[in-house]
């Protein structure tokens, strides 16, 4: 099986917006992000979201009083973005065609474990926000336990991930993002986070309309980062 493979978001096009389907967990990790979201400072105040697949932070941007402008590869993804209010770009994380500085909110969620230049990613974060701009990420960190449980269980059980959408092999080392996020004007740190486990059973039957995210002692697997530039 080809991992990573770019190929997959036009197969999941139509899951984007189905928030019990493939991408179920994406709806949790976007309305987590929005909890370290300050309210827009002003009535034009911007937030980029990198790699913003079918554009679910967009309600969350929207009650945030931000314009959403996203930024992703895959043409599904940006026509579906676009039909949800977003200011869709089609183009590469690695080289965004906005300018310095533009961004008040960059919000770069399960992205860099699916490129081959995660600290490169990071650059085009730093680069759009403003000074003292907020940063949200999230990703999967680079271990053994990240591997056996987004990957040998997670693509095993329903509501899990598409089988073949993550690579281990790109998944984040998180001292070297740290350090990169310093040399770049970031203070950012690290949280571990996890879906409530009381919330997915009340999800699963129908009880609730999402799952929380809750912080974890490890950030060993799943992780959150949250910044600012200084
Ligand atoms: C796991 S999805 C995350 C989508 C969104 N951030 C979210 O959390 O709902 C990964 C997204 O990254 C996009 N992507 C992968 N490599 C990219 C690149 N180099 N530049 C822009 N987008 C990319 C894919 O098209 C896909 O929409």
């Amino acid at each position: 099986m080809l991992r990573n493979d770019p190929a997959q978001y036009d197969e999941l096009a139509d899951q984007w917006w189905e928030p019990a389907g493939d991408f179920a967990m994406l709806h949790w990790l976007a309305a987590s992000r929005t909890e370290h979201i300050p309210p827009a400072p002003h009535p034009d105040a911007v937030l980029v979201d990198l790699a913003c697949g079918g554009g679910l932070m967009a309600p969350h941007a929207a009650a945030l009083g931000y314009r959403h402008v996203g930024v992703d590869l895959n043409l599904l993804a940006v026509r579906a973005a676009a039909d949800h209010g977003v200011l869709a770009v089609r183009a590469s994380v690695l080289a965004v065609p906005l300018a310095d500085g533009c961004a008040d909110v960059v919000v770069a969620g399960e992205i860099l474990e699916h490129v081959e230049d995660d600290v490169g990613v990071l650059a085009e974060c730093a680069r759009l926000l403003k000074p003292g701009g907020t940063l949200v990420i999230d990703a999967i960190a680079a271990t053994l336990l990240a591997r056996l449980i987004a990957v040998e269980l997670f693509e095993r059980i329903p509501h899990g991930a598409p089988p073949g959408i993550h690579d281990p092999a790109l998944f984040v080392d998180r001292r070297r993002l740290l350090a990169a996020a310093d040399g770049l004007g970031l203070d950012l740190r690290l949280v571990g986070i996890r879906p409530s486990v009381r919330d997915v059973v009340a999800w699963r039957r129908g009880r609730r309309p999402g799952v929380r995210m809750k912080p974890v002692f490890t950030s060993a697997v799943l992780f959150a980062g949250y910044g600012r530039k200084r």
